[in-house]
Formats: structure tokens, C-alpha cells, sequence
């Protein structure tokens, strides 16, 4: 069903301003918590794009009233935190684990049943990170092998207690699904991360009025009754979309870019630390806030960049941005390595694997470990057919390669759809200023 995609070499840098798309962890949530809040809510810069159209669909069919009164603005009717109704039909999340993940620690403490499917992606993505511990809570949760995987069917159950759990991995939607749970969960539940991961979560929760205590990297929340919805939220836009400027114009000689109303979440933001660590030179500029959430227009230029080396504790705040920091180094001078980055054999593809294989057919220049990759710089990239593996983020970091380099063509392009809708055009846009 997908189409390729041939994107050519660009002649010269690239300028101007980009608009980014709002952010896609937010997005999902302020739906989500819009849903579950006491009033109507109006949405603004919410990412039009397939997941989290995902997330609106399953609380459609949870019986919330969501309109969308323009390109990506939206008005959710809230009914309360025990307002959701038992689905009609089994819910698809799609592409999406954000949607699943957090939609199962708010549905696990209802009254209702509800069956969940998604697409092939999705069913090979591990879910017992999520259902152990909400089972922990008394949730009781089937799922194919023993409740490891899709579909997964949450039954009705006594009311949930709280726990104290400690996370075996940085996982924002692990902690949200718990957390989620815990609102609606006897005494107090506590959830502990090796690192901390982003906490959209947390800060929405408070914008709600629910009371957190944080401690480290533990976050403990309390039964809540009242949970009251702003009246709007303004989402920023995704650093993990502005991402695949920042290195296209890092990369391309003569670049010069201004990323407007970027989310600069310091748990987020880890991508800046590594280029700027690389050599890259990117500057915030008109810092502010949108709520709690910090925002900044970035400014980008391209530089020489160089190897560096990291691991296990940034990993969390640059999770997505892999593939793309994989592009950097394949362009930078000297050696990248990566470790502690297993988490990413367990994305929407194994995307260790994905990126040796995919990006070594422009250069051969990348060794996978276990948990990392090994990327040899000044890379002379050659053109080639690339698979994206239906993987937004493979098919993007693919095409900034390919548009830096020699060109390439990406096989089911459109599964930028997922996360950036607008981000080919956005490209040829670039290429033809
Ligand atoms: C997300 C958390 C991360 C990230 C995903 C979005 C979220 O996943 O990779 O794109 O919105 O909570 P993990 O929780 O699996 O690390």
C-alpha cells in the first residue's frame, strides 16, 4: 500500500523560519486529561497527525465529545473523572504506545470492559512493562502470551490500591500509566525510574490541580476527587520534530534556520545538549512559557561538527532523537558511540537494527551493539533505496541523510504521517527558498 519516496540531494543550505508542529506527548495528554477534566477544554497547536488522532478516536468511543474547529485546534467536553462509558467496539490505538500505554492506566481502575487492538507495530511492542505493575495495583488485564502483547482486554475489578514501584526502565509512558492509575487508586502510589524520563505528565497533572510529591526520581500521587481543567492549552511545538532541522541545518554548509515555538522541557531537550556537545551551533532565543511547559524559537546554523560519546543517563531525554543524531554523526569528524540505548530495539521497529541496516546503505559506517551504536564520521554517503520499516522517525532521519548527501528513496515514505504530516513539504518548501 505505501509509496516510495525519492528525496535529492540539496544544492545549497537551507534558510529561513519553520513553524514546528505541536508536540506529540502533549498532545495525546491534553486530550486524554481534557476528557477526564470538569469542563469543556479548547486545544490549540494539538498535532493533527495519526497518533494522536489515535488517542482522540479512543476517547470518542469512550463516549467524550471531542470537536476539532480548525486544522489543529479542538474543543474536548470533559465528564469527569468517572465519566467514561464501556466501548461499543474493540478500541484501535493504532500506531501509537503513547495511546495504549496511558490509556490502559486510566481505564484499568473502570467499571467497564475494554478490549484494545492496534496495528502489526503496535502488537510486537512489549505491554507487560504496563500491565505488571497495574496488575500489581489489582488491575486484572488479559493480553496474548500471558499478557505480554496485543490485544489486551481490561475486566472489571475490585477498586485498585497503591503501590510502590520501582521501574526497570526510563519509560514516560510506564510512569504515566501508573501514575494515571494511582489517581483513581486506594493510599498513595509511588513510582521510582532509574532516570527520569519526561514528565508532561506530572506537569499536567498539577495544571489540573492534582498534588504530586517529588523525590529524586520518584513521583508519589494520592487518590484524587476533583480534577479541574484549564480552560486552554496552547501546545508547544515538538523537539522531537524540530530535531531533524536542527541537524539538517547543522549538517548542510550555508544553513541558517530559526525553529519557532519549540517545547525546551529540560527533559527533553537532551538533542541540544549532544550537537551543542558536537560543536553545533543552535541558540534559544524569546524563552517563555506555554503553562508549565517551556518554549523557545531556536536559531541553527550550520558547523563543523565533531564525535562524541554517550550513554545510559541522557538516553531518556533524547530518546527519539536517535536516529537522527545517528545522521549528525555519520557527518561529523571522528567516532559516535552510544550506550545504554537498548530501549530502542523496542520502538515502533528495532531501531538499533533499522539504522544499521537502513543508514549503512548510504555510507558503511555503523556498528550495532546490544544496547548502542558505534558511528564512524566524515562519512562519504553514496545514493541508495532505503526501508523506512513503517517507522515515521527511521523514514525522516533517512531523508535528511539522503537530502545532505546524495539523495535516497524511502519505501512507505507516508509513515511520516504519524508524528509529521507536513514534513516533505516542509522539506521542498527548504530546497526551493
Ligand atoms: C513517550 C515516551 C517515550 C517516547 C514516545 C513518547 C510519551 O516512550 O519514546 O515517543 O509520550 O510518554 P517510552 O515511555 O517507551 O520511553
Amino acid at each position: 500500500m505505501g509509496g516510495n519516496k525519492t528525496v535529492d540531494s540539496l544544492k545549497h543550505g537551507i534558510c529561513g523560519e519553520i513553524f514546528i508542529p505541536g508536540d506529540k506527548s502533549i498532545s495525546h495528554r491534553s486530550v486524554m486529561f481534557s476528557s477526564l477534566g470538569d469542563r469543556a477544554v479548547r486545544i490549540r497547536n494539538f498535532l493533527n497527525a495519526q497518533d494522536c488522532m489515535s488517542t482522540v478516536a479512543c476517547m470518542r468511543s469512550l463516549g467524550i465529545q471531542i470537536d476539532q474547529i480548525g486544522p489543529t485546534e479542538f474543543i474536548v467536553h470533559g465528564k469527569g473523572l468517572h465519566g467514561l462509558q464501556e466501548p461499543q467496539c474493540i478500541v484501535d490505538a493504532g500506531n501509537s504506545g503513547t495511546t495504549l500505554r496511558l490509556m490502559m492506566g486510566i481505564l484499568a481502575p473502570q467499571p467497564f470492559l475494554t478490549t484494545f487492538t492496534g496495528d502489526a507495530s503496535l502488537h510486537k511492542r512489549p505491554m507487560g512493562r504496563v500491565i505488571k505493575p497495574l496488575s500489581a495495583m489489582g488491575a486484572h488485564i488479559v493480553g496474548r502470551e500471558s499478557a505480554k502483547f496485543l490485544p489486551v482486554t481490561l475486566i472489571p475489578t475490585q477498586k485498585l490500591k497503591g503501590i510502590d514501584y520501582q521501574m526497570p526502565m526510563a519509560s514516560a509512558q510506564v510512569k504515566s500509566a501508573i501514575l494515571l492509575a494511582g489517581m483513581y487508586a486506594d493510599g498513595e502510589t509511588r513510582v521510582t525510574e532509574p532516570y527520569t524520563s519526561r514528565d508532561h505528565t506530572e506537569k499536567m497533572l498539577e495544571t489540573f490541580g492534582v498534588a504530586l510529591d517529588k523525590e529524586g526520581t520518584s513521583i508519589t500521587i494520592k487518590a484524587v476527587d476533583s480534577f479541574h481543567a484549564p480552560e486552554l492549552i496552547e501546545v508547544p511545538g515538538d523537539i522531537s520534530s524540530a530535531a531533524f532541522w536542527l541537524v539538517a541545518a547543522s549538517i548542510i554548509s550555508g544553513s541558517e534556520l530559526t525553529l519557532r515555538n519549540v517545547g525546551v522541557n529540560p527533559t527533553r531537550t537532551g538533542i541540544l545538549d549532544i550537537l551543542i556537545d558536537m560543536g553545533a551551533d543552535i541558540t534559544l532565543i524569546n524563552k517563555r512559557f506555554s503553562g508549565k511547559e517551556p518554549v523557545a524559537d531556536i536559531v541553527v546554523k550550520s558547523a563543523a561538527l565533531h564525535g562524541t560519546t554517550f550513554g545510559a543517563e541522557i538516553i531518556p531525554r533524547l530518546v527519539d532523537e536517535i536516529p537522527v543524531i545517528a545522521v549528525a554523526a555519520m557527518f561529523a569528524e571522528g567516532e559516535t558511540v552510544i550506550t545504554g540505548a537498548g530501549e530502542l530495539r523496542v520502538k515502533e521497529t528495532d531501531r538499533l537494527q533499522a539504522i544499521t541496516t537502513e543508514f549503512n546503505k548510504l555510507a558503511d559506517c555503523i556498528i550495532a551493539a546490544e544496547d548502542g551504536l558505534t558511528i564512524k564520521g566524515s562519512a562519504k554517503l553514496k545514493a541508495a533505496s532505503c526501508l523506512s520499516y513503517h517507522d515515521h522517525r527511521i523514514a525522516m532521519a533517512l531523508a535528511i541523510a539522503g537530502a545532505a548527501g546524495a539523495g535516497v528513496t524511502i519505501d512507505n515514505a507516508e509513515c511520516v504521517n504519524i508524528s509529521y504530516p507536513e514534513f516533505y513539504a516542509t522539506l521542498e518548501t527548504l530546497r526551493n527558498r
